[in-house]
């Protein structure tokens, strides 16, 4: 299938455009670098000998994407193009709702103009909220707690009414855990702006020196040793997701919703101990107090995503943690 991936440069984007080439398909990457770089474009055809074509735009500007969708005949559409940083989103929320919603009714008006029926989301663990009881199963209430969040929630509702009203339209809605690791290759990864907000960008560039401590935002949650327990999953078995979820959309009609986890739950220290006993490393670290908006756990119930997806996460949080090291410490810079 040729598939249109926005946001094809990003962390999850470029390790998804990888596994579509692998299993055959044509990835074409429409970003406009916001948050990316063109180097990710060299280094996907260095891993896979294939070169995806670009196109450098806003996926909210419905010219550009006309012209691409006219000079390109798409069979699915990847949505992964957004701004994703919770706390930006908080100072600027209407930033977030013009930019993550307006791109996604772009493409689904342009993909009806285009008899285009296939659309895949990047949402996100995120609309679970505050969750009542882990593991969080796919028909759990829905609620957020920042715009961001809200974002996902509200592109999933006009997806979700979008093909109601289409019968052609084919809507796959994935929900992501905590997405981790690297290509093993270590040539694509994570390049977070500035001073990284996930935990394991930041464990990195502790590692890498960068940083000279991290902190770990509270150890008196009700877990296994009081820090926060999280679903990591490697991102490469992440992207391989999106290959099951085309085929899922392509020979079927309506909107489903998979969580795309692991199904276990790990804590912080949990993080930083195999972390430091993979990669023979020490990770100076500090309890510090419980970071705002934070729950204590959240994890999948996977079997969904197993049972209909026909897809289920094989790398272990001991790949995990040497893959992102692997990347980290052979791109000091990330893409720069
Ligand atoms: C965060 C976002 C979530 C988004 C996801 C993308 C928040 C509240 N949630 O999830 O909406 O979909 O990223 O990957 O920002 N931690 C530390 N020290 C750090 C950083 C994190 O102890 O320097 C802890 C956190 O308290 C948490 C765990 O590590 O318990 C994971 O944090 P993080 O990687 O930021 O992911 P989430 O907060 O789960």
């Amino acid at each position: 299938m040729k598939v249109l991936l926005t946001g094809g440069a990003g962390f999850i984007g470029s390790h998804t455009c990888v596994e579509l080439i692998n299993a055959g398909h044509t990835p074409v990457i429409a970003d406009n670098f916001d948050n990316s770089c063109p180097e990710v474009i060299n280094r996907i055809e260095e891993i896979t000998g294939v070169r995806p074509k670009l196109y450098e735009i806003d996926v909210c500007d419905g010219e550009k994407v006309r012209e691409m969708f006219k000079a390109e005949s798409f069979d699915a559409v990847i949505h992964f193009a957004g701004l994703k940083a919770v706390g930006e989103s908080c100072a600027l929320p209407l930033r977030y709702y013009r930019n993550n919603i307006d791109s996604t009714l772009t493409l689904l008006e342009v993909m009806a103009e285009f008899g285009v029926a296939n659309f895949v989301f990047s949402s996100s663990a995120t609309v679970y909220g505050v969750p009542k009881e882990v593991p969080l199963v796919e028909g759990m209430p829905t609620g957020c707690t920042n715009p961001y969040g809200w974002t996902k929630l509200m592109n999933e509702q006009i997806l979700t009414d979008a093909s109601s009203a289409d019968d052609n339209l084919s809507v796959v809605l994935l929900r992501y855990f905590n997405p981790i690791g690297a290509h093993e290759s270590g040539r694509i990864g994570e390049d977070p702006n500035g001073i990284p907000n996930n935990l394991m960008p930041y464990i990195t560039q502790v590692a890498a020196g960068k940083l000279e401590q991290l902190g770990v935002f509270g150890d008196d949650y009700p877990t296994r040793d009081g820090t926060g327990v999280r679903d990591y999953i490697h991102v490469v078995d992440l992207a391989k997701a999106h290959v099951k979820a085309i085929d899922y959309a392509a020979e079927r009609k309506g909107v489903e919703i998979f969580n795309i986890g692991t199904g276990t739950g790990y804590s912080v220290l949990d993080i930083v101990n195999t972390f430091m006993r993979v990669n023979n490393l020490t990770i100076p670290y500090a309890i510090k107090p419980r970071r705002a908006g934070d729950v204590a756990e959240c994890y999948a119930d996977a079997t969904k995503a197993r049972e209909i997806l026909g897809w289920q996460a094989e790398k272990t949080l001991d790949d995990m943690c040497r893959d992102s090291w692997n990347w980290q410490s052979n791109n000091k810079n990330g893409y720069k």
